[in-house]
């Protein structure tokens, strides 16, 4: 069986599991698409494997990562080439020397990210893979300095460098539009034509679930209200949208908060597998939420 392209990095919200039931959701046809949070974009390839679609704008507010799917798209090879290298260090040694490696590849992403000069831009892909494959839970997590702190995970043989799907995502993003900033700078690109598919940053179910931190900017309540009349804007261009969200009725039946804000939409509860809090020993089927227009 040829293996699709899938996310080349493991994603806080990553939607693989939820694939299924999203596909039900998809238009029949797609000619636009478009991805404001695209995350790992488990949505996306799967779009870009089964849809010809003729535009394509993906969107995320890490520059980090959005660095990395430009460096996949125009410099895959060379980006294959770095990643082995790292890959064959890291293998070869033992735990004491992996968490030296890994302590000094942390440093050195750290100490890139605030310098955007061009030709750092290929190493600092190759290290964001790195680190995503080795880190503990394979997450991205900064303090409020914008420091990544994640420390290593216990992985005995990490796929550092998959090659073969690095490939197929670089032939998939072609002809993709790939920008880094807010979701609002997607607004011009959408029209009645264009599938927009929202997964913005997780409605926390508990106060402690806050953890997670993909940049150095929260998505707080105040954030959901203003996305919601964004997705009206773009409703109103009649685009088909899809949202989603954890559902906040699992921790308290009595929270309405997106039945309130998406009363005009279609909201339907579907079940997933998920870490409830920041432990992980809170892991569970919850409801998430899929609101369409
Ligand atoms: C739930 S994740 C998306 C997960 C993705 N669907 C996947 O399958 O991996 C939310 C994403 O929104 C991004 N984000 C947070 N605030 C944003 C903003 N204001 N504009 C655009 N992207 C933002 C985060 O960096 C994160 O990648």
């Amino acid at each position: 069986m040829i293996k699709e392209a899938r996310p080349f990095v493991k994603w806080a919200g990553g939607k693989s599991q939820l694939l299924d039931i999203i596909r039900d959701k998809y238009p029949a046809n797609i000619q636009k698409y478009c991805e404001p949070f695209v995350g790992g974009g488990a949505v996306l390839f799967d779009i870009l494997e089964h849809f010809h679609c003729e535009e394509v704008l993906i969107n995320d507010i890490n520059t980090e990562l959005i660095n990395t799917y430009q460096q996949i798209q125009c410099h895959v090879e060379e980006l294959i080439e770095q990643l082995e290298q790292y890959q064959h260090l890291f293998l070869q040694a033992d735990t004491p020397h992996r968490k030296k490696i890994f302590s000094e590849k942390r440093d050195r992403f750290n100490s890139l990210k605030n310098n955007a000069d061009e030709k750092n831009k290929l190493e600092q892909a190759t290290l964001f893979i790195f680190l995503n494959k080795t880190c503990f839970n394979g997450l991205y997590r900064v303090n409020r300095k914008g420091v990544f702190n994640v420390p290593m995970g216990s992985y005995k043989k990490p796929v550092i460098c998959d090659g073969e799907n690095l490939r197929k995502v670089s032939r998939l993003l072609q002809n993709v539009t790939i920008q880094c900033g807010d979701y609002r700078a997607c607004y011009d690109f959408i029209d009645s034509r264009t599938f927009v598919y929202i997964d913005p940053p997780y409605r926390p179910l508990t106060r402690t679930a806050s953890f997670t931190s993909y940049t150095e900017n929260g998505f707080d309540d105040d954030e959901q209200v203003l996305l919601g009349k964004f997705v009206d804007s773009i409703c109103k261009k009649q685009a088909t949208v899809l949202i989603s969200n954890s559902d906040p009725k699992n921790t308290d039946e009595n929270d309405d908060f997106f039945d309130v804000l998406y009363q005009n939409y279609q909201i339907e509860r579907v079940s997933a597998k998920r870490m409830i809090n920041s432990r992980g020993n809170n892991r569970g089927i919850i409801q998430e939420l899929l609101i369409s227009n």
